[in-house]
């Protein structure tokens, strides 16, 4: 864990100390957070530093080109991508071949779906997951329906809100060709053993598509523990811009023939990459990983070695953090909490007796708190829970940058939502 600088706020202000994450030196890196809103919503994007700002607006101002180019402003922007490549594929272990750049997850995966199921038989089989986000869970129903797949779910325990990996087992079998399943749920926080799900799938000669959108965003990630073919991250979640990656060993990328213009490279990965990309927001990507690197000071090593122990420490803070969010939450009658997983992120989805999530939503905005209302796209979870008809739920995560007193300001505002 890194050790508390002498500025010292490891202590953030109006509250409690929480462990020894100096919060302080890292919300100073962040211009948004002046402006006196506890920004509770990083699950549903967060803040950038002042370096992503920085290599954003610096790339813009050296000059950059589109590809291919005979001049250096194109050079310039071709080391953009593969330094983007370079970064993505040391915050999750894989290879900067086997980096698919893009603007978001849904659009990648809808275009790995599409890849995929071209090479599916009617008959084959694809399971999805009742806790997944919508976008990785409706792109493979419709690439199934296409492909006269047959479809599968692995269903959550609703009480828990876990995802039993046991359940595989019986809905993983020799037709099955994908598993697709969550890292981390974006409302719940569960954390399903990935590792076990994918040992299934292999089993069967199956591959494995994880949405790590929201779990990447808290705590390290490797892509070959989890047993992930294919894992999607998108940059916006963790302190880059709006990029989204997916990332895959580059010659299982070179069986599969995407749609693609006649005139596009077909080389791996670029093959996957539609139209002019974002090459600026590319050099904010590198530098949100280069941040993300640093969270630790005192991590040493390579870039990866160096994300890993910064990322096991901002879990550890935020994890210790969330116990007094989640503590001062189911300590009032008035709310109910949702999830209990033993893995999960900092990350509460919860009621408040008499209100809906909007007026909840609301009412906290108007003291500086910003929260998260409704389905959040788990669409299915918030059906099988019940609650999507009537608003779904609030959510209020952290990240690396809350502080104690982010959280009391959250409790003290539900507070005062007595019955
Ligand atoms: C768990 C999860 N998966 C997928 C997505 C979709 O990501 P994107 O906005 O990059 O398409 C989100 C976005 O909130 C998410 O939280």
């Amino acid at each position: 864990m890194t050790p508390m600088s002498p500025e010292g706020s490891g202590e953030p202000q109006g509250g409690a100390p929480v462990g020894r994450w100096d919060v302080g030196r890292v919300r100073a890196l962040y211009p948004a957070l002046t402006d006196g809103y506890a920004y509770l919503d990083g699950a549903a994007g967060t803040q950038v530093p002042q370096s992503v700002i920085e290599a954003i607006a610096g790339a813009y101002r050296d000059g950059i080109g589109n590809v291919g180019g005979a001049f250096p402003a194109s050079g310039r922007s071709e080391e953009l991508v593969a330094e983007c490549r370079r970064a993505v594929a040391d915050l999750v272990g894989g290879q900067p071949e086997g980096v698919v750049l893009g603007p978001n997850m849904t659009t990648l995966t809808y275009r790995l779906a599409n890849a995929l199921a071209a090479t599916w038989d009617r008959g084959d089989e694809v399971v999805v997951s009742r806790l997944d986000h919508d976008a990785n869970v409706r792109p493979w129903l419709q690439a199934a329906a296409r492909a006269g797949a047959v479809v599968r779910w692995a269903e959550v325990d609703l009480a828990t809100g876990e995802l039993p990996a046991g359940q595989y087992e019986g809905l993983v079998g020799e037709r099955t060709r994908l598993v697709a399943v969550s890292a981390a749920s974006n409302v719940l926080g569960t954390r399903p053993d990935v590792a076990a799900i994918a040992a299934t799938a292999h089993g069967a000669g199956a591959l494995t598509y994880v949405d790590g959108v929201h779990a990447t965003a808290h705590g390290p990630v490797d892509v070959a523990a989890l047993g992930a073919d294919f894992y999607a991250t998108s940059a916006y979640k963790w302190s880059g811009p709006h990029v989204g990656a997916v990332v895959a060993d580059p010659a299982l990328l070179e069986t599969l023939r995407p749609d693609k213009l006649a005139s596009s490279s077909d080389l791996v990965p670029e093959r996957f990459e539609q139209g002019t990309s974002p090459f600026a927001d590319f050099a904010g990507v590198a530098a949100a990983l280069d941040h993300l690197a640093a969270l630790d000071p005192a991590a040493a090593g390579t870039r990866r070695q160096r994300v890993l122990a910064s990322m096991a420490a901002a879990e550890a803070y935020e994890l210790e953090l969330f116990g007094v969010l989640l503590g001062g939450l189911e300590a009032m009658g008035q709310v109910t909490s949702y999830g209990k997983a033993a893995r999960r992120t900092a990350t509460a989805y919860f009621t408040v007796a008499g209100r809906t999530p909007r007026q909840v939503a609301e009412h906290l905005a108007a003291r500086r708190v910003n929260v998260w209302n409704g389905h959040n796209y788990a669409w299915e979870l918030t059906g099988a829970l019940a609650i999507r008809d009537a608003g779904s739920a609030v959510r209020a995560g952290l990240v690396h940058y809350n502080s104690r007193e982010d959280v009391d300001r959250l409790l003290e505002g539900v507070s005062e939502l007595s019955p």
